[in-house]
């Protein structure tokens, strides 16, 4: 029988959490259907700004926030009782606001990586049932997140996502040299984070593993190595209701093992992407001259001094379907896609009837 996963005071029916995927990869429509699925659906707030219908070249903050406040509201309209939040990048410029606005507009949950989120009890102190779920890749940062919070603010995580950089979509937690290794072994940091949290702070929390999460045998192998529960990107972008243009699902159909490599992003991170067009990507910016135009990174090489190219536009393209210019995250699962399915099948294939029945 499956166990569902009780994140602070919000529980789901399955151990499933949709990652967030920035730049509206995942928006309403995804993380509204996840959640009306039983599992717990992200909205990402990095990049909304961009398809905002108030964004008008120059309001990109006052537009992140509205776009995130839309996003929200459009998330429960699919899925009232669902449990829905935000994944919070601690990289982007407005993190604070992010983070207000995720609560005001009703986020259960705060997911926040890409850089450590130790301030982040202490945005949300008006909002105690929301819960807090840092993401790690390593025991070390686990460590230093509960030490500052609980000093700070006498709080501990509500649950804690290890992501692993050797398989994990998006901006990575790693140096790049030491991606690809085989020295980074997920489930052992899954199981330290576990014992860490039990034995200095005897707190039994979910610890969720992220990234390589395909299918039923991978969910249960996650299970059986210690994980409470798992994180799952890639697999939701080849859906009908995950939130990026057709285009943008089908370069995961077609691409191969090969096509998919790291990248190092402008914000000093190395990602995971179809890495094959990325000098396009970069010429593009060469060819318009374009400068920074939003300052959406707290720390960007690009707009530092135009080195590599603009993040958050080279993903919003990709996102609208331009498969030449745009960049393609994604895990090193993506090869595995073969058709666009739907949210609803991809929770019937990882927990079968009988499963379902007994919940
Ligand atoms: C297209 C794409 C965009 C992503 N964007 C973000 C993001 O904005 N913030 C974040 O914390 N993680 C991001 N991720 C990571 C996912 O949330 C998730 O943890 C990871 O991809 C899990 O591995 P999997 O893709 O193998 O399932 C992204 C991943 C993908 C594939």
């Amino acid at each position: 029988m499956v166990e569902g996963l009780t994140i602070g005071r919000h529980s789901v029916p399955y151990p499933v959490i949709q990652g967030g995927m920035g730049v509206r990869v995942s928006g309403s429509r995804l993380a509204g259907h996840v959640a009306l699925c039983g599992g717990i659906g992200l909205v990402a707030a990095a990049g909304l700004g961009l398809g905002c219908e108030d964004y008008n070249g120059k309001n990109f903050f006052a537009a992140e926030r509205q776009g995130l406040l839309d996003e929200l509201r459009k998330a429960y309209e699919i899925a009232p009782d669902g449990v829905i939040g935000v994944n919070a990048m601690v990289a982007v410029s407005n993190y604070d606001d992010v983070v207000l606005a995720s609560c005001e507009g009703g986020a259960k949950v705060i997911v926040s990586g890409a850089g450590l989120p130790m301030n982040l009890p202490g945005l949300t102190a008006d909002y105690p049932d929301v819960a807090l779920v840092p993401i790690v890749s390593s025991v070390k940062a686990a460590e230093l997140i509960c030490r500052k919070w609980h000093k700070s603010f006498k709080r501990l995580p509500d649950a804690i996502v290890v992501e692993d950089p050797d398989t994990a979509g998006g901006h990575l937690g790693e140096k790049p040299e030491l991606i690809g290794t085989g020295q980074y072994d997920q489930y052992a940091t899954v199981r330290g984070v576990k014992s860490y949290l039990k034995e200095k702070w005897n707190l039994d929390v979910p610890v969720i593993a992220a990234g390589g999460v395909w299918d039923r045998e991978d969910l249960q192998h996650a299970l059986a190595q210690g994980a409470d529960g798992v994180q799952m990107g890639t697999r939701f972008v080849v859906t009908e209701e995950c939130d990026a243009d057709d285009a943008f699902k089908q370069a995961y159909i077609n691409c191969t093992k090969d096509d998919i490599g790291l990248i190092m992003s402008p914000a000093g991170l190395p990602g995971r992407a179809i890495s094959a067009n990325i000098e396009q990507v970069r010429q593009r910016d060469v060819d318009l001259d374009v400068y920074c135009p939003s300052g959406c990174l707290k720390k960007c090489a690009y707009k530092a001094n135009r080195e590599r190219f603009c993040i958050v536009h080279a993903l919003e393209r990709s996102r609208k379907g331009d498969m030449q210019t745009g960049l393609v995250f994604c895990g090193t699962n993506a090869y595995k896609a073969d058709r666009i399915g739907t949210v609803k099948e991809v929770f019937e294939e990882l927990f079968p009837q009988a499963e379902r029945d007994a919940c």
